[in-house]
C-alpha cells in the first residue's frame, strides 16, 4: 500500500492480519521486506503495520537534516490515516531508536513493546564519526558497497548464504540519500535511558544469543531497567533475529501481544 502523509512524506507500507495492531519498525539499512516471516504467518493472530520509513523500500527519500523524531512523526501519522488509537510497537534495532521516540512523543498511543536487538543509549563519537564513514560510503560507492561491509555484522555466523543474499538485496536496492539520512538521524539521537523507568506496558526485550551490535548483555540491562518486562534471548540468532529465527521471534511476539491483550480486559 502507499500513502501520502498530511505533512508531504510518501510511505509504503504492509498492512496484513487482523486483531490487535502491531507496528513492525525495521533496522537499518533494511525495509519491512525484513518482517517477511512475521508477515506472512502471524495474520490470524494480529493486524501487523509494517512502514517501510522514508528512504527505505518503496518509500523516498527526503532531503537532510533529519532526525529519528522526523519517522516518529511518519509512523503517527500513518497510525491516524488507518485510524488506529493505540499499537504495539516492535522495533528491531534502529527501529528500537524510533520506539523510544514515540515513547516520548506520544506514549498515550503506545499498547505494548518489543525492543528487539536494540539499545537505549545514544552513539558514542566514535559511533558517530563512523557514521560520517558510512554516509560517505553509500553516498560516493553506492548503497551495495555499504551494505556488503555491514552484513558480517549483522547476522549469526552460521547464517545461511541464502539469507545473506537476501539481505544484501534489501540494503542494496535502498536509496543511497535514504541511508545517509537514517546515519545523520541515528547518530543525532538523545540518551533513551531515562525513558525506561516511564515504560508502564507489556514489553519484552528480544535479543540474539549472537547479536554481535547490541549484545546480549546490554539487552539486559535494558530489560532490568522496564517494569513489566520479560526477556527472550534466541539462540544461533545474530543482530536481526526477527529474520534469523523467525518461529523464536514470532513466539515473542504473540505472548507479548496476549499479555496486551490480558492487560486490556482489567
Ligand atoms: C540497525 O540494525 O538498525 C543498526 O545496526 C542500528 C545502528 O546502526 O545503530
Amino acid at each position: 500500500m502507499h500513502v501520502t502523509l498530511p505533512h508531504g512524506v510518501q510511505l509504503r507500507y504492509d498492512d496484513a492480519g487482523s486483531g490487535q495492531p502491531v507496528v513492525l519498525l525495521h533496522a537499518f539499512p533494511l525495509s519491512a521486506a525484513l518482517w517477511r516471516a512475521q508477515l506472512s504467518t502471524l495474520g490470524d493472530r494480529m493486524r501487523m503495520i509494517a512502514p517501510d520509513l522514508r528512504g527505505f523500500g518503496g518509500s523516498p527519500a527526503t532531503p537532510l537534516p533529519q532526525s529519528l523524531d522526523d519517522y516518529a512523526t511518519d509512523v503517527l501519522a500513518l497510525l491516524d490515516i488507518l485510524n488506529i488509537e493505540r499499537a504495539v510497537l516492535a522495533g528491531l534495532s534502529m527501529g528500537g531508536y524510533i520506539a523510544f521516540a514515540l515513547l516520548l512523543r506520544a506514549p498515550e498511543r503506545i499498547s505494548g513493546l518489543l525492543l528487539a536487538d536494540t539499545r537505549a543509549t545514544a552513539d558514542s563519537e566514535e559511533t558517530r564519526a563512523a557514521r560520517a564513514v558510512n554516509a560517505r560510503i553509500a553516498l560516493e560507492e553506492g548503497s551495495a558497497a555499504l551494505a556488503g561491509r555491514m552484513l558480517p555484522n549483522l547476522v549469526a555466523p552460521g547464517a545461511s548464504e541464502a539469507l545473506r543474499a537476501e539481505l544484501l538485496s534489501i540494503a542494496a536496492a535502498n536509496p543511497p540519500e535514504g541511508i545517509a539520512a537514517a546515519l545523520h538521524a541515528m547518530a543525532a539521537r538523545p540518551d533513551s535511558t531515562p525513558l525506561l523507568a516511564e515504560i508502564r506496558v507489556p514489553t519484552t526485550v528480544v535479543v540474539g544469543a549472537e547479536d554481535a551490535l547490541t549484545p546480549p548483555a546490554e539487552a539486559q540491562v535494558m530489560h532490568n531497567a522496564i517494569a513489566d518486562s520479560r526477556f527472550v534471548v534466541i539462540p544461533h540468532a545474530g543482530h536481526l533475529s526477527a529474520i534469523e529465527r523467525p518461529a523464536e521471534f514470532n513466539l515473542a511476539l504473540v505472548e507479548l501481544v496476549m499479555r496486551v491483550e490480558a492487560a486490556s480486559r482489567t
